[in-house]
């Protein structure tokens, strides 16, 4: 059982939260050449008063550092400074950190125990919880991998205040879908305080950081491996998962991706009878009011409805021919579905892709 902590200021609290749960050894801190900078030093003084000796990697910023290569460089530095069995591996960073030290913790030595200190919104409500860890292959992102969840999970909301915008908003997608699937009530808060949110200026900000983690912990506890539930978290992924791709993982992050494929999903949910017109419009001016984009934004390269198409095709979610979708019968409330027809599927990629309303038809 993964223990969460979710607050304003809480990094100060790493060292004697880990003594709480009887973790001794040294701690390894794995983060970025962006995050460790601003957060480094804190955590590392937290250690340090409650005893721990530690030491601590920066890998290049972005997604390209989740790789099978740089997982090598971690355990050659793992290798030399002696890390053992009981020792402790501590991802500082968002979810790219996350992801590559999880993995590494998984496999060193057959597993040592691990901490997250996620730093970006997507990772304190998602990529941290749930113990999905890994790393991306050339021809596929999150490729190989395994379920290692973390002993803490440690989200200073304090921290968040450095993000880009575009990031924070980005994450926040993912805290929209999160009330789109399972709350609706947390869809009142998002929509009734975007503003504070979107400049993490709201004293709601710890609050739904945590009632939003809280649910990914509770869907994961019912089904830990996704063969089931679980696959509601992935609403407006199927088609957001595409578009990323098809873009190369260039033009949009992917909560942008993600928004864009919950305006797609909400309107196949609409389309099929299960959703009423107007909850699918009011997800999408709460996606606007969070600065989110519900449409593909004018790009200067060319991104057809097959192309697209063909990723879907692709996603390793796929069972068969058909893609899984994601429905929402209302708000606050997800179902699985395979059987929507593919030319209803063109329609809506053809409204996402296309440059305005006008040119919709
Ligand atoms: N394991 C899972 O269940 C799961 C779920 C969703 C996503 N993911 C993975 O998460 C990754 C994306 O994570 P992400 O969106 O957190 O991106 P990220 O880790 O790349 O972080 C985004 C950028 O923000 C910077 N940053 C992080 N925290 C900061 C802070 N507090 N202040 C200033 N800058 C900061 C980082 O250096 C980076 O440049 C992808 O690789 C994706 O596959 C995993
Ligand atoms: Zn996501």
């Amino acid at each position: 059982m993964s223990t969460l902590v979710i607050g304003e200021g809480t990094l100060g609290e790493l060292g004697s939260r880990m003594r709480e749960l009887g973790l001794a050894g040294r701690a390894f801190v794995i983060s970025d050449e962006r995050v460790y900078p601003l957060y480094g030093e804190a955590v590392r003084q937290s250690l340090q008063q409650a005893g721990f000796d530690s030491a601590a990697y920066q890998l290049p910023c972005g997604e390209a550092s989740k790789s099978l290569s740089t997982t090598w460089v971690l355990y050659d530095w793992l290798v030399e400074q002696r890390a053992e069995r009981r020792d402790i591996v501590i991802a500082l960073g968002g979810g790219v950190v996350g992801d590559i030290a999880g993995f590494v913790a998984a496999t060193f030595l057959r597993g040592m125990p691990f901490i997250q200190v996620p730093t970006t919104i997507l990772a304190q409500i998602d990529s941290a919880i749930g113990g999905k860890v890994g790393v991306d292959h050339p021809r596929g992102k999150n490729l190989i991998g395994a379920f290692y969840p973390a002993c803490l999970i440690l989200g200073d909301t304090a921290v968040l205040r450095t993000l880009p915008r575009r990031e924070i908003a980005a994450g926040w997608a993912e805290a929209i879908k999160c009330a789109m699937i399972l709350d609706a009530e947390l869809l009142d808060l998002l929509e009734a305080n975007a503003d504070k949110l979107c400049d993490l200026t709201s004293p709601l900000l710890s609050p739904i950081i945590e009632r939003c983690a809280r649910h990914k912990v509770e869907v994961v506890a019912q089904d830990e491996r996704e063969t089931g539930l679980r696959m509601i978290l992935n609403y407006g992924h199927t088609i957001g998962h595409a578009l990323e791709a098809a873009l190369d993982y260039q033009v949009l992050l992917h909560g942008e991706a993600v928004s864009i494929g919950m305006a797609g999903a909400a309107a196949i949910s609409v389309a099929v009878g299960l959703l009423e017109p107007a909850a699918a419009e009011r997800q999408n001016q709460i996606l606007e009011s969070f600065g989110l984009p519900i449409r593909l934004p004018s790009i200067d390269r060319p991104l057809s409805v097959e192309t697209v198409l063909e990723r879907m095709s692709r996603d390793k979610k796929t069972r068969g021919a058909r893609n899984q979708w994601i429905l929402l019968d209302r708000i606050g409330h997800a179902r699985i579905e395979s059987n929507v027809p593919v030319e209803l599927v063109e329609r809506i990629l053809r409204s996402l892709l296309a440059p305005s309303p006008a040119a919709d038809h």
